[in-house]
């Protein structure tokens, strides 16, 4: 078969192939009712003409929280223009110029010109509108531990929940949307008591849900026949073992690419086998260490691979070999502790209170996700 044929070749076993991608927003959200009703409730008040209430949305990757809180807030924004949700991704909006720019287009419909206008304006603009217009507010940051990155979480939520001292404003609810509910540890005091949010909590799937909802997306998203009951158990299956269910819909997909590679009508157990053994393990895992600069996957690399775990000779050898002082060494463990690679503890020993580091996760798997650098 020549390439142009190959390319040409409509066939595929694909009735949507659109279902299977990320941000995929599903018609059908079910098993999550308790959830969806707290989220609710918490932007109530903001109906009213007050302030939603701040919230806390944790749980595991995968367990429908982005989806959950993009679902409501469609729902609010066909229902009412008296409270405008927001959302926003701190993965790729991580400062606070960053965060407001993203606000002021919500608002207003355009981004801030970005020729030099500083963020207090942007700030002032974004509330006096907001103030004028009687319109209640609430923003969601999704994945929000991303704003540790530059040390950026404290100030964005002083500096949109504090709107009132400075500009009058107060109708606004911040929604922190990530993995582990710890973070209210990490922030300082300050952040803590403005923010002090409600929480609600995503716990993983059971099996019986993790099949009905990837049964519903195979229906929409393959043409019939093409993956057959009990395959589709052994993708949840493996689906139910990473507590994850976009490794599920991840594993539909290429499985069915695999079996449109060997022109198969229908997807094989060797297919899911072999489509299973070349996904990362941990895709979150995977995301975070992706989102690291050079020099913390170098120290991340160092550390999978001496059998030292005392912070102190671990900094004692590493500086040997690359230019790093101790102030920058500490800030990156700090960093690789926050996002969940590393733990460490602290222990008293003949030269005072030292730490001992601790992987926590797989050296081999660590290694390869670094990769070359
Ligand atoms: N109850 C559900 N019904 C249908 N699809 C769901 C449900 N929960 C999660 N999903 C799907 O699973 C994937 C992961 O959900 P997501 O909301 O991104 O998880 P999280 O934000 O918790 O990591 C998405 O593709 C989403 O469409
Ligand atoms: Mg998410």
């Amino acid at each position: 078969m020549k390439i142009s044929d190959m390319l040409m070749d409509e066939e595929t076993l694909f009735r949507e192939e659109g279902v299977f991608t990320p941000t995929y927003l599903p018609d059908q959200y079910n098993h999550r009712d308790s959830q969806l009703k707290s989220i609710t409730m918490a932007l109530k008040p903001g109906l009213r003409g007050m302030n939603p209430l701040n919230t806390l949305i944790y749980g595991p990757p995968g367990t429908g929280k982005t989806t959950a809180v993009k679902y409501v807030f469609k729902e609010l924004a066909e229902s009412t223009t008296k409270l405008i949700p927001i959302y926003i991704n701190c993965e790729d909006n991580n400062t606070p110029f960053g965060i407001f720019a993203r606000i002021h287009e919500a608002v207003y419909g355009f981004s801030p010109p970005d020729t030099g206008k500083p963020l207090e304006s942007v700030k002032e603009s974004v509330f006096r509108k907001l103030a004028k217009d009687k319109k209640s507010v609430v923003i969601a940051l999704d994945e929000i531990d991303q704003l540790f990155v530059r040390k950026n979480v404290d100030k964005i939520l002083i500096d949109l929940l504090k709107s009132h001292s400075t500009y009058g404003y107060d109708k606004i609810g911040v929604f922190g949307i990530l993995i582990d509910d710890r973070f209210m540890a990490d922030l300082d005091i300050k952040a803590r008591s403005v923010f002090n949010p409600e929480r609600i909590h995503f716990q993983p799937y059971s099996k019986e849900e993790i099949k009905e909802i990837l049964s519903v997306r195979v229906k929409y998203g393959l043409y019939d026949g093409v993956l057959s009951s009990q395959l589709l158990d052994l993708i949840v299956e493996k689906t139910f073992s990473q507590g994850d269910l976009r490794v599920g819909l991840d594993l539909i997909r290429r499985s069915a690419y695999l079996a449109e590679k060997e022109a198969s009508r229908k997807i094989k157990k060797e297919h899911i086998e072999k489509a299973f053994g070349e996904m990362p393990k941990n895709i979150n895992l995977k995301n975070t260490i992706d989102s690291l600069d050079k020099q913390e996957k170098q120290l991340l690399c160092f550390i999978a691979s001496t059998m030292e775990t005392g912070s102190g000779r671990i900094f004692e050898k590493y500086s040997r070999q690359n230019d790093v002082g101790i102030k920058k060494y500490n800030e990156i463990i700090d960093k690789l502790e926050q996002y969940k690679i590393i733990d460490t503890q602290y222990k008293t020993g003949e030269r005072g209170r030292s730490r001992d580091i601790l992987l926590r996760h797989d050296k081999e798997e660590i290694k390869k996700l670094v990769g070359d650098l």
